[in-house]
């Protein structure tokens, strides 16, 4: 299956080690958002959009890409790191997703290093996040998506 990851990781490199380890699994192309054509985003049966979480939301560039999005038959999933590492956070986008046709096979969240704010003067929580345990998750999930 034609595969891609798109990631934009830009506080501390967390979501794209999670980034990387889910496409040597699947043996996906790996991208930042900003070197994709959204146009070419219809060459892919499987897409996994991934960024760190910023006020509750995807990063903005991430989002973008989705809007500018053609139309879609592809399966995709999502995946995040933040301060909480919760996929509740993923409901927006997973909609947006869906509402361009994707299906949605399944998303993935774990904790990264968190330095926002007054969490930066103690030197910031999930210092080392992800971490081998965190990696090892994501490469499950990805064998879990059966490709
Ligand atoms: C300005 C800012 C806002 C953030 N907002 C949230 C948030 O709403 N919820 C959360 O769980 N983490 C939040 N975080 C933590 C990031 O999601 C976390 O550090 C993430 O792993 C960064 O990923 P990256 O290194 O791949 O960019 C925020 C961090 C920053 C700097």
């Amino acid at each position: 299956m034609k595969s891609l990851i798109v990631y934009v990781s830009v506080e501390h490199g967390n979501t794209e080690k999670v980034a990387k380890a889910i496409s040597e699994v699947l043996g996906a192309e790996l991208k930042e958002a900003k070197e994709v054509d959204p146009h070419a985003l219809q060459n892919y049966e499987l897409i996994g959009f991934g960024s760190g979480i910023f006020f509750s939301k995807f990063h903005a560039r991430l989002l973008q890409l989705v809007t500018e999005m053609p139309q879609s038959s592809c399966k995709a999933f999502i995946f995040s790191t933040s301060g909480f590492g919760k996929t509740d956070v993923h409901e927006v986008l997973r909609k947006e997703l869906e509402a361009k046709g994707c299906k949605i096979v399944g998303d993935f969240a774990c904790k990264g290093w968190d330095t926002y704010k007054l969490f930066k003067l103690t030197g910031g929580i999930n210092k080392g996040r992800p971490d081998e345990n965190d990696l090892a998750r994501a490469r499950e999930f990805a064998k879990g998506l059966g490709t």
